[in-house]
């Protein structure tokens, strides 16, 4: 077995310098040795217990959450009832990626996704700046989700019991508190779970993730019946303008649909199953939406929709015109957003397991726990990391800052894909891209479309988390690179 604590041949602080800086930065990992060290960690392996429906539900769990329960009221006064084509779009934003995703999951099956391929494909450098990139999409939105699920806690303790939380106890220092106790609750139910196992985790997620596509499946079957075809009589109030940019707010609702992409190594045929779970889970995901969307703006005419987080919960009780409706969806709420966290912080943890074997970040993010075969200490600092972050910071323009991360991320998944036809055209690969290098193309084209309607402000957000990233890769990962040590099959 690799022996990960051995020092590095020359990729270590007191390696010969016989490759160039240029070299070095573009050093890739060959796709072998990234699969052959599959499930290794520092003192034990990754159990392998994922089948095709956990990592389908991993993927939904990691996806449906806020975005339809939340960013839907903030989306139609941009789109009126085109709401409908602005999911459509952001949908197909995530499809393109989704078809790479699924191809270089299948074929490097393991737990670092983007960054892994990125590796394999661009080299170290870019690897890094991927990874740098996916703890925007996975550890900064864990805390951003977990805040949203504060809300709604506040929204169900008021309707069940009439009691909600004082805002010292529920908002960090600068929104009007002093902690944010729920978000921090949230985030430390999750590490429990997955302190517990993969395969528990997985179990606890699987019952979250049916709760919350039933809420979303009664929605449609009570708001039906308030629907009105005269609220779709002007479709596209504010032209298509409104369309698109309603889409890239909505995009948010489709971030997650990667996540089991990080089980690879955990998964009991990763080769088969993951670009599958990929590809049903976006499926699901995108059916679900237009029709939560067409059934919304069918019952309530998109003029009276306001920024309000709960808009569904609202249309059940016009509709029905019973309050008990707006306490189960925020239940549900409650329930579904739990289960992004509990994705996404697993997502992140996976994510440093693969970089940390790779000697980019501490070695004790690799170190895995031969009785319950989960990275613990891992999953320990990655929470408390995040449930710091969630309880005492206000997140403001970090959040949006996860779109712009992911959507760099995508980008670059889409040119690995392309790259990695090139150079290995050898490889097996249970799913392929198809008209590659065209929808790649348009992956990519639509990825860097919808980072330009961002902000400014989340631009420079990003730039300057860039900064820090290239800071801390230069002063350790790229002194400690384990790349140059022994291959698995090499070392004794
Ligand atoms: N897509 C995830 C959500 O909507 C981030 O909560």
């Amino acid at each position: 077995m690799l022996d990960h604590g051995a020092p590095p041949h020359n990729g270590g602080p007191d390696a010969p310098h016989s490759e160039g800086v240029g070299m070095r930065l573009m050093r890739r990992k060959p796709v072998e040795r990234l699969v052959a060290e599959g499930g290794r960690g520092e003192g034990g392996a990754l159990r392998r217990s994922l089948g095709l429906w956990q990592l389908t539900m991993i993927s939904i769990g990691a996806t449906l959450g806020t975005g339809i329960f939340v960013v839907l009221g903030e989306a139609v006064p941009k789109a009126g009832p085109a709401v409908t084509l602005s999911f459509v779009i952001a949908g197909l934003t995530a499809l393109f990626s989704a078809l790479s995703y699924a191809e270089l999951a299948g074929t490097i099956p393991v737990s670092g996704s983007s960054y892994s391929y990125a590796y394999a494909t661009m080299g170290e450098l870019i690897a890094w700046v991927c990874g740098w990139c996916l703890m925007l999409e996975y550890g900064v939105s864990v805390a951003a989700v977990a805040v949203g699920w504060g809300e709604y806690l506040n929204e169900l303790l008021d309707g069940t019991i009439g009691v909600t939380l004082p805002a010292a106890l529920s908002a960090p220092p600068g929104d009007g508190g002093i902690f944010n106790a729920p978000a921090l609750i949230v985030v430390l139910l999750a590490m429990a779970f997955l302190l517990g196992g993969a395969r528990e985790s997985a179990r606890a997620n699987t019952v979250m993730v049916l709760v919350k596509i039933g809420a979303l499946v009664l929605f449609c079957a009570i708001g039906v019946q308030g629907f009105r075809s005269g609220n779709y009589e002007n479709f596209m109030p504010l032209g298509m303008a409104g369309v698109s940019a309603a889409g890239a707010t909505l995009f948010f609702s489709y971030i997650g649909f990667d996540a089991a992409s990080t089980a690879g190594e955990e998964a009991k045929n990763a080769q088969r199953d993951l670009p599958r779970a990929i590809l049903l889970s976006l499926a699901i995901i995108t059916a679900l939406y237009v029709l939560v969307a067409a059934v919304a703006v069918g019952a309530k005419p998109w003029r009276q929709f306001t920024d309000s987080e709960a808009t569904l919960a609202q249309i059940m009780r016009e509709v029905t015109g019973q309050s008990f409706w707006g306490t189960l969806l925020a239940f549900c709420a409650v329930v579904a957003i739990a289960s992004v966290v509990l994705t996404v912080l697993y997502g992140q943890t996976r994510i440093l397991f693969a970089m940390s074997r790779d000697g980019l970040v501490p070695k004790v993010f690799a170190r895995v726990s031969p009785r319950t075969g989960t990275p613990r200490a891992n999953t320990l600092i990655v929470s408390l990391f995040c449930g710091v972050l969630a309880a005492a910071v206000p997140l403001g323009q970090l959040a949006d800052a996860t779109s712009i991360g992911t959507l760099f991320a995508f980008a670059l998944v889409n040119v690995a894909v392309v790259v990695l036809r090139r150079s290995r055209p050898d490889m097996p690969r249970s799913f392929r891209v198809p008209l590659s290098p065209l929808l790649p193309a348009l992956g990519l084209g639509f990825c860097l479309w919808m980072m330009g309607s961002l902000s400014t402000v989340t631009w420079v957000v990003f730039g300057v988390w860039m900064a820090v990233g290239l800071v801390f890769y230069f002063l350790y990962g790229y002194r400690r690179s384990r790349l140059a040590a022994p291959a698995p099959s090499e070392a004794k």
